[in-house]
């Protein structure tokens, strides 16, 4: 699985051209991303990097990536992200990291975004193996689950041993959909909620699905057609 990320990462970074501003995403699959980006940063590429996590800043930082912020740059050229589910339509499932609301931001500020996934995360729905992470403000969030799963799903709120907190003090339930149907949908609804910051559907925000594969990589490029 490993290498198959690896692969997908390694193509994404091709992307990537000398002066640009990028967007560095957060997980598993991100990480070799941010390493080659340390590597072209180190044979004199002139890179400034974004984090979507204290974690991503963190090895950018230890991999000498100058980092910046959305305030400073403004507009971002790339973004390389991961995802935990992506359809056919190139909607996206994210957050089981628990960084969905700086990646959600980044996303919408950048030029491309290019997400970078082994093939498992390929499904033909969104929603049937994964949760959807929501983001909530911890206070009265027991309201805000009642909410959540009026529209459908089982609400689990993250953490073992107390609540996982974001990087930006807030509590993530992972809703549990039997599939979702119709995700703008289910977007705008859950938008309404108040209490709710971000949700974890990232629909019409990447241009390029990296796939790595037994065999190599696969990438999908959206055209209109497919919004
Ligand atoms: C982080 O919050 C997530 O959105 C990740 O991008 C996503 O969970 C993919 O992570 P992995 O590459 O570790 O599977």
């Amino acid at each position: 699985m490993d290498e198959m990320k690896k692969r997908a990462a390694h193509k994404a970074v091709e992307y990537v051209k000398d002066g640009m501003v990028l967007g560095l995403g957060t997980g598993s699959t991100t990480k070799y991303a941010i390493e080659e980006i340390g590597r072209l940063v180190s044979e004199g590429y002139e890179l400034i990097g974004v984090p979507t996590s204290l974690e991503t800043e963190r090895q950018a930082r230890s991999l000498n990536i100058p980092i910046s912020t959305l305030e400073k740059v403004k507009r971002l050229d790339l973004t390389i992200d991961g995802a935990d589910e992506v359809d056919p339509q190139f909607q996206l499932i994210k957050g089981l990291g628990g960084a969905l609301l700086r990646e959600k931001i980044i996303a919408y500020h950048s030029d491309l975004e290019i997400i970078i996934v082994d093939h498992s995360k390929i499904v033909d729905k969104l929603g049937i193996k994964t949760p959807l992470p929501v983001e909530v403000v911890p206070f009265s969030h027991g309201r805000t689950k009642e909410a959540i799963e009026e529209l459908g799903c089982k609400a689990t709120l993250r953490g073992e041993s107390g609540p996982f907190i974001t990087d930006n003090g807030n509590y993530i339930y992972d809703c549990k959909f039997d599939g979702i149907d119709n995700a703008k949908m289910l977007e705008l609804k859950l938008d309404s909620i108040p209490g709710v910051v971000e949700n974890g559907l990232f629909l019409e925000m990447s241009s390029h699905i990296v796939i790595g594969t037994k065999d190599g990589v696969e990438i999908r490029e959206r055209t209109d057609q497919d919004c």
